[in-house]
């Protein structure tokens, strides 16, 4: 790709919803004048009981989008994706991939603690690859991982407020405490909307959004290969989803505003 170019290339983050708004509405805030695509994987909803053929599938075919618009990166918004598609996929495009576990797991490896709980998805809790990666830079942290079965379909029914689900969280948070973690990483996108709830029943300083790291190490990262945006503009935005826009744009409210309905894409549309 042309370097002169290249840079007013967009960015696309992908998510299996609105979880990845957690990573993307910091990225905005940072650098508000990158060009930026956003896709909803919401057809799939939630990735994290798929397997790992289903999430590669899911993947490829989100980067494949992608590729068609040109993007100068792809950002892997998603943990499950991360943890499931990302050591399968990474060299079969020519635009920089940044997964999020992989990105964050040295500065989690060097916080000054020795004892780290990780809630997440099924598929990411069964992959093993936080434990491995954190354990790649810091053989001696204790790490207590935990699933949290229900807490997509918490956050994207928008059911934070029913007593149900408050329960369903409570019970799992109370789970990890026996544990007694000095901090728990929500190492799922769409958990952060759940902190109203948790900071009930632990001190809300217990909770790492492991998304603060990650868009501190991509902007690193574009700025140190040159591949900043340097026009002085706000960059665009397009959000795409594959199911459901009207849904999609209910459940983000809690992270970001969304103006207009998001654009459907289906495995036809993108095929024509
Ligand atoms: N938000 C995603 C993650 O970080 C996926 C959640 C899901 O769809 O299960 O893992």
């Amino acid at each position: 790709m042309n370097t002169l170019t290249i840079t007013n290339n967009p960015i696309g983050f992908f998510d299996s919803g609105v979880g990845g708004l957690t990573v993307y509405s910091k990225f905005r805030e940072i650098l508000p004048n990158e060009n930026c695509l956003y896709f909803g994987d919401t057809a799939h909803l939630p990735y994290g009981n798929k397997t790992k053929e289903e999430l590669i599938s899911y993947a490829r075919f989100i980067l494949d989008f992608f590729a068609k618009q040109n993007v100068k990166a792809v950002v892997i918004a998603c943990n499950t994706s991360s943890s499931a598609a990302y050591e399968t996929i990474k060299n079969d495009y020519d635009f920089k991939i940044f997964p999020i576990i992989q990105c964050c797991a040295k500065i989690l490896s060097e916080l000054p603690i020795s004892r780290l709980g990780i809630f997440a998805t099924p598929a990411t809790i069964k992959s093993g690859v936080y434990e491995s990666e954190i354990k790649k830079y810091n053989s001696q942290m204790q790490i207590y991982p935990q699933s949290c079965h229900n807490w997509v379909n918490i956050v994207e029914s928008k059911g934070q407020n029913e007593l149900n689900n408050i329960k369903v969280v409570k019970e799992d948070l109370l789970e990890m405490l026996k544990h007694t973690p000095d901090k728990i990483v929500l190492g799922c996108t769409h958990y952060p909307y759940l902190l109203p709830i948790l900071s009930q029943y632990a001190d809300e300083e217990m909770f790492i959004d492991p998304a603060v790291y990650f868009v501190k190490y991509i902007a690193e990262y574009l700025q140190e290969h040159k591949l900043l945006n340097n026009s002085i503009d706000f960059g665009y935005e397009k959000i795409y989803v594959s199911s459901n826009p009207a849904q999609f744009k209910i459940a983000s409210e809690m992270f970001y505003k969304i103006n207009t309905l998001p654009t459907l894409i289906s495995e036809s549309t993108i095929n024509i």
